[in-house]
């Protein structure tokens, strides 16, 4: 039988080039011991994957880029694999900042922040303000960030408003809890990329990858470069996505909005 009811997709129908790219940038540790070196030598080498997809990204005009960098569970790694990567992250920002802020990149740290040495802290705050009125690309580096604990804190503002009374409880919807999440004013992941070759979310964007184009390759993070990022763009604009609805009525939206 046929409705009337106006659709409402919850995302634009199949734009070519993903808005948002959210990437788990896994396989670095894999890399580094197949060449018999320890695994922190795969970190640094990602360093400059990193930078191919960044760059690739402003050339595709993908508008907002979201790197798992350092989960919340990853502190649990041994003690000196976790220091080199706080190391690793203060010299990148010293190193990178410059040239992402040429490249008009504004740069955002997304996570439980508090927990790193006050130096990276600082250092972060200034990479924040010196990009922020940058707008080719939205750059997010997800690190000490957990799907839940984003979810949490979310949750613990929710109760905050409506203790303070600025919040109804019966108002409470998806996009109340969706506003109070780390990036309210960014769109959500349209393409979700995990490299390394596993395919599990590991507690990334839980919330906001609700209807993300999945691509998994089994490609070692420091392997990964700009074709490679090319193919998974390519591979997405070939995709529909239906949001729940037939084929059929994706076709005619997607012919309307044309
Ligand atoms: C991803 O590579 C980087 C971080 C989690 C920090 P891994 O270090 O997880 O590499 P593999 O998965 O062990 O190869
Ligand atoms: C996910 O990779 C986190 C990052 C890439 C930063 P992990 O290597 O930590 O994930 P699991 O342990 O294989 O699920
Ligand atoms: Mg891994």
């Amino acid at each position: 039988m046929e409705t009337a009811a106006p659709v409402v997709l919850p995302l634009a129908p199949s734009p070519r080039v993903p808005r948002h790219v959210a990437i788990i940038m896994d396989g670095n540790g894999r890399w580094a011991r197949q060449r018999g070196r320890p695994r922190t030598f795969g970190h640094r080498e990602g360093v400059r994957s990193v930078r191919a997809v960044v760059e690739e990204s402003v050339r595709r005009g993908v508008g907002t880029l979201t790197l798992f960098a350092f989960s919340s569970e990853n502190w649990q790694r041994p003690r000196a694999e976790v220091t080199v990567l706080m190391e690793l992250f203060m010299t990148a920002l010293r190193g990178e900042v410059r040239r992402l802020n040429d490249n008009d990149v504004r740069l955002r740290v997304i996570g439980e922040r508090s927990a790193f040495p006050e130096k990276l802290q600082h250092r972060i705050i200034e990479a924040e303000s010196l990009t922020a009125t940058n707008t080719t690309l939205n750059l997010q580096v997800a690190a000490n960030y957990g799907g839940r604990w984003d979810m949490t804190q979310a949750a613990r503002r929710l109760v905050a408003d409506v203790q303070a009374g600025r919040l109804d409880p019966d108002a409470i919807d998806e996009q109340a809890l969706t506003q109070r999440l780390s990036f309210p004013d960014l769109p959500e992941p349209d393409l979700f990329i995990r490299t390394g070759g596993e395919q599990r979310l590991s507690n990334f964007l839980l919330w906001q990858a609700a209807y993300a184009e999945l691509y998994f390759t089994d490609r070692l993070w420091p392997d990964f470069n700009d074709a490679a990022f090319g193919e998974a763009l390519d591979d997405f604009a070939r995709r529909q996505r239906r949001f729940g609805l037939t084929g059929e009525q994706i076709e005619t939206l997607t012919a309307v909005s044309a």
